[in-house]
């Protein structure tokens, strides 16, 4: 099945995953420069008017960059709608979305609305809704959504417990359209093996943690050069909902991370007001168990260059 056309002229299979206070502006126009897709969550422009001021300037920044380069391979954006009914912004952002024609929406949590769907299929934007089980990836087919994003063991922020081969091989048997899978990817060589297993897409977070442009403060950078998987715990205590968090932040907020309590999901709350979320996000640190793989703190191009190069290895290794 042909991918659409928004996702087809990349220069590596890469879409940088949507992080709660992490993704900015900056962070934005360096991986659309670098040519994959950028994203961030509606939620992180606040107040909610700053939304569209956000797009204007990221997409007035990215057409000059284009004009200025006319040969160079610049990637969507793609805005994080959170589907809940504590979201009190999404019919908000969705419609700034429409406003500013966002080629790709990143769903997470509840399968989209139809209205949402159809708002932004109206402007042929696409929408992929991001899944831990095949139950949600599922329903979110059923709903009407036009790809997934298969979110595996071991990925930052909210992750699930499935093996990836597990994961893209059983959504495989039924779901032909595009597949982004997520979970610990941070190098070249994972991009392709996620290929190999069966998605067209790496959806990767946590390594841009460790970049000059994501939005957080030196500490975390560090403590992610610093961690290994070891130093990762499941946790769903901060959120109400399963998530991975850098050990070294549940120790300095004064928890034992070794014995943490359950939490109450009637606790979730995903508003604009000041929820728990958010100081879930900025005091405990959100990563995936691929923080063993990032020693450095390089910017999004060098980033994505040593990607470019470790990708092409590994196909050369395997005589691809
Ligand atoms: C700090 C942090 C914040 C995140 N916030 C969001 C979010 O607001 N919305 C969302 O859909 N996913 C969020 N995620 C999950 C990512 O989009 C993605 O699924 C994950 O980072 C991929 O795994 P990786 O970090 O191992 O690459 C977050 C991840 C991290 C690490």
């Amino acid at each position: 099945m042909a991918l659409p056309q928004v996702l087809q002229n990349l220069s590596l299979p890469v879409i940088a995953s949507p992080m709660f206070i992490a993704s900015g502006p900056a962070l934005v126009k360096a991986q659309c420069k670098a040519g994959i897709v950028g994203s961030f969550p509606a939620l992180n422009a606040r107040p909610a008017e700053m939304l569209d001021t956000w797009l204007t300037e990221i997409q007035a920044d990215l057409a000059a960059y284009k004009a200025e380069h006319p040969g160079a391979k610049v990637g969507p954006i793609a805005v994080n709608q959170i589907v809940h009914q504590s979201n009190d912004r999404l019919a908000h952002d969705v419609e700034v979305c429409v406003k500013h024609q966002v080629p790709i929406i990143i769903s997470s949590l509840r399968a989209p609305p139809k209205e949402m769907l159809d708002a932004v299929h109206s402007y042929g934007g696409i929408v992929l809704h991001d899944v831990i089980s095949i139950r949600h990836a599922q329903k979110a087919l059923e709903a009407g959504v036009d790809g997934l994003i298969l979110v595996a063991a071991g990925a930052g922020g909210h992750a699930g417990t499935l093996s990836p081969f597990a994961l893209v091989g059983e959504v495989r048997k039924f779901f032909k359209g595009p597949v982004a899978l997520s979970g610990s990817i941070a190098t070249g060589d994972a991009i392709l093996s996620a290929q190999a297993m069966g998605a067209d897409f790496a959806y990767i977070g946590s390594r841009w943690l460790a970049t000059k442009e994501s939005n957080v403060e030196d500490g975390y950078r560090q403590a992610i050069v610093e961690s290994s998987a070891a130093d990762v715990v499941y946790t769903n205590l901060f959120t109400g909902v399963h998530g991975n968090y850098l050990k070294k932040s549940i120790v300095a907020a004064g928890l034992d991370p070794d014995n943490l309590p359950a939490a109450d999901k009637s606790k979730m709350n995903f508003g604009s007001g000041g929820s728990s979320k958010a100081k879930a996000w900025r005091d405990i640190w959100g990563a995936g168990q691929g923080v063993g793989l990032m020693d450095d703190v390089p910017s999004v191009a060098e980033m994505v260059e040593r990607l470019k190069a470790e990708y092409a290895a590994a196909r050369k290794r395997l005589a691809l």
